[in-house]
C-alpha cells in the first residue's frame, strides 16, 4: 500500500509517517527527512539544499525529483510506504505520476492533514526531534519522558533550523501558494481524504486506520 501525506509544515506528516512505521510496518520516505540527513553529513546534495531550507524555500525540482527517484530504486514496490512531502507543487506531481508508473506502484490513498496557520505556528515554536531516529517532539503537547532526551536511541533532542518564525512564515506561504493547490489535482485522480489534522495524533492516526482498512 502506498499512501501520500499532504498538509502544511507542522500538520502532523512525520508524526503520523511514524505511526505507520512502527505499528503499521511501512517504510517512510520524507523528502525533509533524506535532505536533512545529507546536510548533516554535508554531502554534496546536502550543500545545495542548504540555502534553500534554510529559507524555507523548496529545493528545485530537478535536484529533488532525481533524490526521490534514486531513494525508491532501493525500496521493494512490496513494500508499504508512506510518502511525506514529496510532491510539493505541479511539476514534482507530474514527475511523480511517471515515477510510480516506472516503479509499478499505484497511490492507494491521499490523507490531507488540514490545520489552521495559528495551530502551525504554535506546533512548530515548540518542536524537537532527534537526528539520528528521526523521531519527533514537542516541549508540552508531547514531550519525552527524560527532558531534551530520545525515548528510543537516548540521543539529545534539537530544534529544526528552519523552525523560526520568520522561516516558518515562508514555508507557510509556499504551502498556500504551490502546494495547497495539489488538492485540486488529486481530487480529480485519486482518493483523496481531508483528515482534521488539530485532533489528537491517535485519533488522527485511528481516522487513517478506519479509512486504510475500509
Ligand atoms: P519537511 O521536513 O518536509 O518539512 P515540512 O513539510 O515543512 O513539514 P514538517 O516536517 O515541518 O512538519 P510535519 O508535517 O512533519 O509535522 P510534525 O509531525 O513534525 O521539509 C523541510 C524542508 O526541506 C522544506 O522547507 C524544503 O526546503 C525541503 N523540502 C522537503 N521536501 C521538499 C520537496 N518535495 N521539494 C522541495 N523541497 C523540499 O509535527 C510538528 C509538531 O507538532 C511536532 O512537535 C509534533 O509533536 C506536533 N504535533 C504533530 N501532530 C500533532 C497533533 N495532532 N496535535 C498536537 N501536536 C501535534
Ligand atoms: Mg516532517
Amino acid at each position: 500500500m502506498n499512501i501520500f501525506l499532504i498538509g502544511a509544515p507542522g500538520c502532523g506528516k512525520g508524526t503520523q509517517s511514524e505511526f505507520l512505521v512502527h505499528k503499521k510496518n511501512f517504510q517512510h520516505l520524507s523528502t525533509g527527512n533524506i535532505f536533512r540527513h545529507h546536510l548533516k553529513n554535508e554531502t554534496p546534495l546536502g550543500l545545495s539544499a542548504k540555502k534553500y531550507m534554510k529559507e524555507g524555500k523548496l529545493v528545485p525540482d530537478g535536484i529533488t525529483i532525481d533524490m526521490v527517484k534514486d531513494s525508491l530504486a532501493s525500496i521493494d514496490n512490496q513494500q508499504n510506504l508512506v510518502f511525506d512531502g514529496f510532491p510539493r507543487n505541479l511539476k514534482q506531481a507530474q514527475a511523480f505520476d511517471k515515477i510510480l508508473d516506472t516503479s509499478h506502484r499505484q497511490l492507494d490513498w491521499i490523507f490531507y492533514l488540514e490545520v489552521s496557520d495559528a495551530k502551525i505556528i504554535e506546533r512548530l515554536a515548540g518542536r524537537l526531534y532527534a537526528p539520528k531516529s528521526g523521531r519527533v517532539y514537542h516541549k508540552t503537547q508531547k514531550p519525552p519522558q527524560k527532558e531534551g532526551f530520545c525515548d528510543e536511541s537516548g540521543e539529545e533532542l534539537a530544534q529544526r533550523e528552519d523552525d523560526k518564525e520568520e522561516v516558518i512564515l515562508k514555508r507557510l506561504k509556499i504551502f498556500w501558494e504551490d502546494t495547497r493547490p495539489l488538492l485540486d489535482y488529486y481530487k480529480e485522480k485519486f482518493t483523496l481524504k481531508t483528515l482534521d489534522g488539530e485532533k489528537s495524533p491517535e485519533d488522527i492516526f485511528q481516522d487513517i486506520l478506519s479509512i486504510i482498512s475500509s
